[in-house]
């Protein structure tokens, strides 16, 4: 993709932090993009279509005319690199994920492929918070959507908390880091490849009722799963009963035991270029599992008698191809790097995403340190889990670009 091709369409909906879109543009089109501006009707007393005309270049787009019938948004969306729609708010985000096109801006969102929208979301506290709101935000993140998220502190309204509309900066920061991922020729190399990638928790049941698990939420792996369907690879995701939905662009398949997702894993492996164990795995089973529900009545202690469960990286290291990048993930209490290490090899990855679970189990960032085998360490800062995953997968793609597969 080259410069020119930077096609940015910034569509503005009602919130107050629209007055902060002029200044935006212009940091676009300094960071060399084209700019079009799509004004919804609640945008237009906020934000003067005469500034962003002047700012961005090209006239302003909104619902004044027969828009529709003039197939503005087939234009507009053949045009695009990107759709930023900012500041979003949650009106405009329940439109989107009830794929409602009752103007413009929305009917473009539903003529552009999902991977190239990008939703800053601006609104008071309390409508954030709102369970549709979080709802409907979950579904676009899972159809493929990157969705940034929201800043906290004074709002427009008055009150504190989250709600606040990402900064200028911010912004601009990632939608260059956007076009320069996809320009990378190194991402190049995950197109049309298989992705093979477990996530989330196993359980493993006591009784019909009662489990062990763990904290893991399956964010990393779907966050993973749309970094590679964004780097144009077939996905597909063998997933525990994680709470984050993997992306609908992924085949995605369902287990509950770390048995059945061992088979499933198994079966799949051989078709694999990349795979990347990102599941957290219960290590061990009850021995017995009871047909119906353990009462307490019964009994006043009972000791629960646990068998290892198979190590299914370990399973797929042992009979990976040299054509083949295996990844996994250390999860360790504490500074663990050098048994992160030893477990790289031990397993026969190719590459270990070392992280501690006070930073990572369940929550929106990871801290990681990415090793490889041939000594290579790259510790990274805090950060997003969606940031994470293109930073794992540019690694990988990075290396199978390069053919450098020293582990087997
Ligand atoms: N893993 C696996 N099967 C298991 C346990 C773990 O495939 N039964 C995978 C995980 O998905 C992860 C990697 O192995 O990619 C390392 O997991 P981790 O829990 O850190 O290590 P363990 O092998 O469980 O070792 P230990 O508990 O001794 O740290």
């Amino acid at each position: 993709m080259s410069d020119a091709t930077r096609r940015v369409i910034v569509g503005v909906t009602g919130g107050i932090a629209a007055y902060k879109v002029p200044a935006l543009v212009r940091l676009l089109r300094k960071n060399g993009c084209e700019v079009k501006t799509v004004l919804t009707n609640a945008a237009k007393p906020l934000v003067g279509a005469e500034p962003l005309r002047v700012l961005s270049g090209n006239p302003v787009y909104s619902d004044d005319k027969s828009a529709h019938y003039d197939m503005d948004h087939i234009r507009l969306s053949e045009w695009a690199d990107l759709l930023l729609i900012c500041p979003a708010t949650a009106n405009t985000i329940a439109k989107m994920a009830g794929g409602i096109a009752d103007n413009l801006l929305t009917t473009l969102t539903l003529s552009i492929h999902e991977s190239k929208i990008i939703v800053v979301p601006a609104m008071n506290c309390v409508m954030w918070a709102n369970n549709a709101t979080q709802s409907n935000v979950g579904t676009l993140a899972s159809r493929g959507v990157t969705v940034l998220p929201v800043g906290e502190g004074e709002l427009a309204c008055g009150v504190r908390g989250p709600g606040r509309m990402a900064g200028t900066e911010e912004i601009v920061k990632r939608v260059m880091d956007r076009f320069n991922a996809s320009e990378n020729p190194a991402n190049a190399a995950l197109k049309g490849k298989n992705v093979l990638i477990s996530s989330g928790p196993t359980e493993e049941p006591i009784d019909p009722v009662r489990v062990i698990t763990n904290r893991s939420s399956g964010k990393m792996g779907a966050a993973l799963a749309k970094a590679a369907l964004s780097m144009g690879a077939r996905v597909t995701v063998v997933s525990g009963p994680a709470s984050e939905p993997p992306p609908s662009g992924a085949n995605v398949i369902r287990v509950r035991t770390a048995a059945e997702m061992a088979a499933e894993m198994g079966g799949r492996f051989a078709e694999a270029d990349i795979c990347v164990m990102a599941a957290a795995v219960s290590d061990y089973r009850p021995v017995v599992s009871s047909n119906i529900k353990i009462h307490r009545s019964e009994k006043e202690n009972i000791t629960l008698e646990l068998a290892p469960n198979p190590d299914i990286l370990a399973a797929l290291g042992a009979v990976k191809t040299s054509k083949q990048f295996l990844i996994g993930f250390s999860l360790e209490s504490g500074d663990g790097v050098d048994r992160a290490d030893e477990k790289m090899r031990k397993k026969g990855c190719d590459m270990m995403v070392f992280n501690t679970a006070d930073t990572a189990l369940g929550g929106n960032d990871i801290a990681m340190t990415l090793l490889l085998t041939d000594g290579g360490r790259e510790a990274f800062p805090s950060m997003d889990k969606t940031a994470a995953a293109g930073v794992i997968l540019g690694k990988a793609a990075e290396r199978i670009g390069k053919g450098i597969q020293k582990s087997v």
